[in-house]
């Protein structure tokens, strides 16, 4: 009986073991202040801004990670907490999740954090597109219904596809700036996605935006 129970205690401990070597736990992640100051001038951006799907692997520093976020959906007026891109009734419905190797973030803008939602890299589930499964960072925008409780579902749905549209536009923008290519995308394995990143039942995914450098 004693023998058992000294068994069953080691094969445990070697378990927990392996699981906490294998399972690294994703942390918050603090942000430096975003750089609002620079950038190409606008009209040579607008030349730029392009859809480009070769990207490479190469990883985006964290402080480019932070000025990207920050262009796409950061708060500008901190004063109302309002952002870089208009919201319909300023519901701010979108959430901006960042999938890297490392696992799945949301970026949080009054924070300026990257709050862990899952220690794993979920990339290959969006999409098998060599864009999504070889950029370093993948951009999933999501709408939580839950924030905009007295609309009808279509003007929920059409709400959170124009909002969407902005932020993406700002990226594609900042991309143009800073030599990064990117490129949005609506096609994506919406169930598996949803199911990976434990979306709440008022969570929908609208489109996905994979950024890294140019291959
Ligand atoms: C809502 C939306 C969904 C898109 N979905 C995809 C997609 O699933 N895959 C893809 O490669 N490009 C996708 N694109 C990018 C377009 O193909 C691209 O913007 C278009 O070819 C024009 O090229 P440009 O962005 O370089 O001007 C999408 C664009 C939008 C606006």
């Amino acid at each position: 009986m004693e023998l058992k129970f000294l068994f069953c205690a080691i094969c445990g401990i070697l378990m927990a073991g392996t699981i906490g070597f294998s399972d690294e736990v994703i942390k918050s992640v603090q942000l430096p202040a975003p750089d609002k100051s620079g950038g190409k001038p606008l009209m040579e951006v607008l030349s730029k801004r392009q859809s480009i799907r070769n990207i490479s692997s190469k990883e985006i520093p964290v402080q480019v990670l932070s000025n990207l976020l920050w262009a796409a959906f950061g708060i500008n007026r901190p004063e109302s907490g309002k952002k870089t891109a208009p919201s319909a009734v300023n519901a701010q419905e979108i959430d901006i999740y960042v999938a890297m190797q490392k696992g799945l973030y949301v970026y949080n803008a009054k924070n300026n954090t990257l709050d862990p939602v899952v220690s794993k890299d979920i990339r290959s589930t969006a999409n098998e597109s060599p864009a999504v499964l070889s950029a370093p960072v993948l951009l999933i925008y999501v709408a939580d219904y839950s924030r905009m409780p007295k609309f009808p579902q279509e003007t929920r749905d059409f709400f959170s596809a124009t909002d969407t549209g902005f932020i993406s536009q700002n990226v594609y923008l900042f991309c143009a700036s800073e030599g990064l290519a990117t490129v949005v995308m609506g096609s994506f394995t919406k169930e598996r996605l949803t199911k990976e990143m434990n979306l709440k039942k008022e969570q929908k995914i609208i489109l996905i935006q994979p950024v890294g450098y140019p291959k």
